[in-house]
């Protein structure tokens, strides 16, 4: 987790880099700080807590003007959120400055060393040991100084350092975490992600693992890891940004809920168009040529949280689809445990983010077994779409909540349309077939569009429950994913306790839990396991259960079953993960709403797991 942000240039670098940092707030706010240099010194602001809180320091206690800083915004990894363990992190004699993302896993050891030579540590942080590494080993710049600790250092890093000796330029370098240039006229900008650029320049340079950076305001020299200047390889964005603003939504959370329609109708047009006889196929490109695909004989879905659960309800379609045995693994299990693995295999890893920890190391894991690899992810350049083979994007914009709700939708968009698709090349799915799951998929904007007109009725559920400590959801087939994936959204912003059980299996154990004080949202649509949903429903009735259902619309009958209904509109079964998912994520946002959280950064939480 964490954001760095810096700015080397002609302009005021302060308020670049705070700007920078509102942006990449998301990614950690437990602290946050700047360090900027002026007249040859070093300055430098902490605040503990949201960045707003060191937007109120440095107006109190002013910086001066300078065209040069590095800015951080911090997840706590190592050492409890204090301003001590803020970065950046200055050695005593306040000659250097770095902020660093990622985790040093040999800082122990490191800091034993270092303590041993009498190097005072002032935070506890596995971070503060990159400034005894540059003292110790100094030689001819810092640039050179990294080229020599990088061997030293073991863990993943993205590192960003100002020095009071070289006053014009910032250096800096990564591993398995990102970190990218932003360049300018006559200034130039580092950063944690892509969009708290792109309102500067549209051409980036992504380092690659094992460079190092010195970013002057008028030049960039990057060197790789084995210290041989490179030519520098500068990308151009095209792709429409909108300015990242809540508009008139109070949160990102229900702006990103709302905004589900068109991102899912975004992802549908990325993948698909109308041929002359105004059929929807799929645009061959997006997906693998047939060779790719060729003798797999089972396929793995690897991810983590939300993007997990998209991964368990895509494991129904590549079944469903292809007849191809499919795996769907959390990637902090995969990774440890030891997966058949082989070049008949095909690995799909999910991420919104593309920079999850434990999804690029499942990811490296299945390159290494020379496994097919293919990437579903959102964000353009992320170190997932790098490392993996090929990259299917799911065009659903900047998710900023740390609750993902547009990502899901959209991850399943493409999982679906890739399973159908990849069955149809394998001949298991006829193009009449095809064609026919494409037209009812392209009708699903709408369907959500009227999902989301139960808002005002899920905003007086959500006053009703609000006060409820323990919350059960229950789904079945398809819809069992839905339910984990609800109680995921529920806990995470509201930190209510809530559970995901398959409807079926509660008899085994967790229907002891059920009494008037246990809400529990059932997944009730028209599908092939309704009648054996309904017996379920009678079940926890008859133990007092208070029932709220999501169920199809014209569903009368439900209504004598449940105390309150949700209806959707109807869709073909494979379908309606992407329907019911909508008012699990309106009563979870309502709810933590009107308990007067901070829906869009959840305690304890970031948007982007970078570490282990
Ligand atoms: O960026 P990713 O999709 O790889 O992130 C995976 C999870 O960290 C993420 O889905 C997390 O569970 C969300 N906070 C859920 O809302």
């Amino acid at each position: 987790m964490c954001g760095i942000f810096g700015y080397v240039g002609n302009k005021n670098a302060v308020d670049i880099i705070l700007n920078g940092l509102t942006n990449l707030e998301y990614r950690g706010y437990d602290s946050a700080g700047i360090a900027t240099i002026s007249d040859g010194s070093l300055q430098i602001r902490k605040s503990i807590g949201k960045l707003n809180n060191l937007y109120k320091n440095i107006k109190k206690y002013p910086l001066s003007y300078t065209n040069i800083g590095i800015g951080h915004t911090r997840w706590a990894t190592h050492g409890k959120p204090y301003k001590k363990n803020a970065h950046p992190h200055v050695d005593s004699k306040k000659n250097i400055a770095i902020v660093h993302n990622g985790i040093i896993e040999n800082n122990v050891e490191l800091r034993k060393e270092f303590a041993e030579k009498g190097y005072h540590f002032v935070s506890e942080t596995d971070s503060e040991v990159i400034i005894p590494l540059i003292k110790e080993n100094y030689r001819d710049g810092i640039a050179n100084t990294l080229e020599y600790i990088l061997p030293l250092i073991k863990g993943s890093y993205a590192i960003g350092i100002i020095c009071r000796f070289e006053d014009s330029k910032i250096v800096c370098t990564k591993k398995d975490i990102p970190l990218i240039i932003g360049i300018g006229e006559n200034e130039n900008f580092i950063s944690s992600d892509i969009y708290a650029l792109l309102m500067y320049t549209r051409n980036l340079i992504f380092l690659e693992d094992g460079d190092i950076a010195e970013i002057s305001k008028n030049k960039i020299l990057i060197k790789d890891s084995n210290g041989i200047e490179k030519k520098l390889n500068i990308k151009n964005i095209k792709w429409k940004f909108n300015k990242i603003s809540k508009t008139n939504y109070k949160h990102f959370m229900i702006k990103e809920i709302f905004e589900q329609p068109f991102s899912v109708l975004n992802t549908i047009t990325n993948i698909t168009y109308k041929n002359t006889k105004n059929e929807i196929c799929i645009k061959e490109k997006i997906f693998f040529n047939q060779e790719f695909i060729k003798n797999i004989k089972n396929i793995y879905v690897v991810a983590c949280g939300t993007s997990y659960y998209a991964g368990l309800i895509s494991k129904f379609w590549f079944e469903h689809f292809t007849n191809i045995p499919t795996i769907v693994d959390i990637a902090s299990e995969f990774r440890y445990r030891e997966p058949i693995l082989n070049n008949k295999t095909l690995v799909i890893v999910i991420s919104q983010s593309g920079e999850t920890a434990d999804t690029i190391a499942a990811l490296k894991l299945a390159n290494d077994k020379n496994c097919k690899t293919v990437a579903i992810c959102n964000v353009v350049g992320s170190s997932i779409s790098i490392y993996a083979k090929h990259t299917i994007y799911t065009c659903c914009g900047i998710e900023i909540g740390v609750a993902s709700t547009k990502a899901f939708t959209s991850q399943l968009v493409v999982l679906f349309t890739f399973a159908l698709n990849y069955a149809y090349k394998i001949d298991t799915v006829k193009y009449s077939t095809l064609v026919t799951f494409l037209k009812e998929l392209s009708e699903i904007p709408l369907k959500i569009k009227q999902c989301l007109k139960n808002n005002n009725f899920i905003k007086k559920l959500a006053k009703k429950f609000l006060y409820y400590k323990n919350f059960l959801f229950l789904g079945r087939y398809l819809n069992y994913p839905v339910a984990l994936e609800g109680a995921l959204k529920l806990k995470e912003v509201s930190y209510i306790h809530a559970e995901g059980c398959a409807t079926g299996e509660i008899k085994h154990g967790t229907i002891a839990l059920i009494d008037k004080n246990v809400p529990v949202i059932v997944i009730a649509i028209k599908d092939k396991v309704y009648k054996k949903t309904i017996s379920n429903i009678e079940e926890i009735k008859a133990r007092g259960a208070i029932v709220i259902t999501i169920a199809t619309e014209c569903d009368y009958e439900i209504k004598n079953k449940s105390d309150y209904v949700i209806y959707i509109p109807k869709v073909n079964e494979l379908l309606t993960p992407i329907l019911t998912v909508i008012p699990t994520q309106l009563l979870a946002y309502y709810i933590a709403n009107l308990l007067k959280y901070d829906v869009d950064k959840p305690r304890n939480l970031a948007k982007a797991v970078t570490v282990e």
